[in-house]
């Protein structure tokens, strides 16, 4: 197996290593984490870049001064490392003004604040290169029902994307929003829960060129989704801006567990999708190493994401290029898919007029069962 390069492009979250390991129901299990080191340690592995939430580089509250120290060396250890910052993100759910949400609290100068913070950050993402800018609503939701509008709440939504799209334009900004879906945690419910919520939303807004995705696998899997048929759905309306790398077993708590590590069959033929429909965007990984874990522990976690993506990168294209696939593919008859149903020239007139031995087409067997075997015994390495 190959080692990773930057040529992968994989990023990390400053947040992933950087988690402390603090939880519901413990302490931090880990020291903080300087952004230099993690730059550095990520860089020595392969990694092509790294992505922030403001409050992970500039601590909340942090003086005018302290905020340009800050960014002063990070710069630095960017460019001592060639790192890059191919995407920024806003911190809208930690401190306590966001309990009720940011672009959908109920208090409109919370409303406000909230779009000003992003703002903010775009400069800062757009001064380091970034491209993507994402936008994970965790706060916007509710716990009862009756403490937000429902209806209200997606106009205050529509409003703020509206607002920041309108902002990138008129600042000439080469900046695109890639919106995350969750379903839950840390609100009880959240608005745009999932791939397809979100992308009915992105169509009410003025500029929808502007807006995009950023699925992450855990989140589709909470809703016990299928995260390959979302993602099939994202690249076929051109909305996979950018993507959350992790693992989850299944419909629970947000695991965040490194890539592969969940849901390894659904990992396997999401590679092969993204590969064979030449993904471009950044493979960032939005995990968190195991609480369990000290600093040794962390670094294998962050090494252990690109190499299980390589792995399955591999396996999906030896799979692909083997003639038993593309016999078993033939004989299950994937690829008749490819034919449009209706012929150039043809309408519904046509189509009333045929006729059609129901019975002997329902007789046919699709033999999935082989090619799934198949593709099974590709990812485990037996070929
Ligand atoms: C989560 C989310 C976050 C976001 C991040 C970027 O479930 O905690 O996935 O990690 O991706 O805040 O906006
Ligand atoms: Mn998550
Ligand atoms: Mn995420």
């Amino acid at each position: 197996m190959r080692t990773p390069t930057p040529q992968d492009k994989f990023t990390f979250g400053l947040w992933t290593v950087g988690w402390q390991a603090r939880d519901p129901f413990g302490d931090a299990t880990r020291p903080a984490l300087d952004p230099i080191r993690t730059v550095s340690e990520l860089a020595q592995r392969g990694a092509y870049g790294v992505t922030f939430h403001d409050d992970d580089l500039i601590p909340f509250g942090s003086s005018t001064a302290d905020r340009a120290a800050h960014i002063a060396r990070f710069k630095n250890a960017l460019d001592e490392n060639n790192m890059k910052v191919p995407m920024a993100t806003t911190n809208l759910f930690s401190h306590p003004v966001f309990k009720d949400g940011a672009f959908t609290s109920n208090n409109r100068d919370i409303r406000r604040y909230a779009i000003r913070k992003v703002m903010t950050n775009i400069e800062l993402a757009v001064e380091l290169g970034a491209h993507t800018y994402v936008c994970w609503g965790g706060r916007e939701g509710a716990e009862t029902d009756i403490g937000k509008d429902p209806v209200v709440a997606l106009e205050r939504m529509r409003e703020a994307f509206n607002i920041l799209g309108q902002f990138v334009i008129d600042k000439g900004y080469n900046i695109k929003f890639a919106m995350e879906p969750k379903p839950n945690e840390p609100r009880g419910d959240i608005f745009l829960p999932t791939i397809g919520h979100a992308l009915a939303f992105i169509n009410s807004l003025d500029h929808p060129e502007l807006v995009g995705l950023n699925p992450e696998v855990g989140h589709e899997q909470m809703a016990g989704l299928n995260f390959v048929h979302g993602i099939g759905q994202a690249l076929y309306h051109k909305k996979l801006f950018h993507i959350d790398l992790n693992g989850q077993h299944g419909p629970k708590y947000d695991q965040d567990l490194v890539f592969g590590h969940g849901d390894l069959k659904s990992a396997f033929f999401l590679v092969d999708l993204l590969e064979r429909y030449n993904y471009e965007g950044p493979k960032h990984f939005d995990y968190k190493p195991m609480r369990t874990e000290s600093d040794e522990g962390v670094w294998a976690s962050a090494t252990a994401n690109m190499r299980t993506y390589l792995i399955l990168q591999e396996r999906a294209k030896a799979f692909r290029a083997d003639p038993r696939t593309k016999a078993a593919l033939d004989k299950s008859g994937v690829n008749e898919l490819m034919q449009p149903t209706v012929a150039n020239g043809e309408g519904w007139k046509e189509i009333a007029a045929e006729s059609f031995d129901a019975e002997a087409a329902g007789k046919r067997g699709y033999h999935y069962e082989e090619l799934d075997q198949l593709a099974l015994e590709y990812l485990i390495g037996v070929y």
